[in-house]
């Protein structure tokens, strides 16, 4: 249950300027309808919905007034170029907001649209003793080591791995001053590890198996949508 407590100030960027290569079709998938919105939109409300002050939604090249539009044209919405890798993107959502220069920033992907509010609470707590938060869920499966040849080498502990979402909230200059001073692989895949090169602590806070990001052709397949799935139906 969400609580009472008013959430301090914040913003948010979301990346989406991917292009969705692996989840096909002719229309990136972050601005095709899922559960009756745009992928992004959704992301958009829930962030709105919890008082988010500026979104900068991070856009292809030549489509933003497309991603506005799939951004539900939210009022609070300022766009910008991504890059070739996520990790660019991320950098130019963050430069976008050197203006505003909010206090807290969340990094989210478009493609993990169901975003729930308990979780940026969970977040937003974390970042009163921390520079950084993310959320992350268990793993449950054992995990096996493969070598080349496709036999196991080993096995893996799950009890010190943990599986990494999105929305990552950050202390907003830290977060800029790490993706200025980067010097790693041009795409870290992950604003935690740009923050943790830089020395700042990053807090694992519980994520939602709903966070889940839509990848494949048949993420868009959606239990709710089938009729025999529908509570109070058949
Ligand atoms: N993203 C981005 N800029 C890039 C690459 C990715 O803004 N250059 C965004 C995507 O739009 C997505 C998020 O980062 O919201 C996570 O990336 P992913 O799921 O890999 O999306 P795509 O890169 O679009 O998909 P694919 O890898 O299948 O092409
Ligand atoms: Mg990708």
């Amino acid at each position: 249950m969400a609580s009472q407590t008013p959430l301090p100030a914040f913003s948010a960027i979301i990346v989406a300027a991917g292009k969705g290569l692996r989840a096909g079709g002719d229309t990136p998938k972050q601005f095709r309808t899922w559960r009756g919105r745009p992928v992004l939109q959704h992301s958009v409300d829930a962030l709105n919905a919890a008082g988010c002050q500026s979104i900068v939604i991070v856009a292809p090249t030549g489509l933003h007034a497309e991603a506005l539009a799939a951004a539900g044209d939210a009022a609070n919405a300022l766009t910008v170029d991504g890059g070739v890798t996520r990790q660019e993107s991320v950098r130019a959502g963050l430069d976008r907001l050197t203006d505003a220069k909010p206090e807290l920033v969340l990094i989210h992907d478009a493609a993990r649209p169901d975003l729930p509010v308990e979780v940026i609470e969970r977040l937003l707590a974390s970042l009163s003793t921390h520079a950084g938060a993310i959320p992350t869920l268990p793993v449950v499966d054992s995990l096996a080591v493969s070598s080349k040849d496709g036999t196991m080498a080993g096995k893996a502990d799950r009890e010190i791995l943990r599986r990494v979402q999105t929305p990552q909230a950050f202390r907003y200059e830290d977060i800029l001053a790490a993706h200025h001073s980067w010097t790693g692989a041009p795409d870290a895949g992950d604003d935690a590890q740009v923050l943790m090169a830089s020395g700042g602590s990053v807090a694992l806070v519980q994520g939602d198996e709903r966070l889940k990001k839509i990848t494949f052709a048949e993420d868009f397949a959606d239990p709710m949508t089938i009729p025999q799935f529908r509570v109070g139906q058949g």
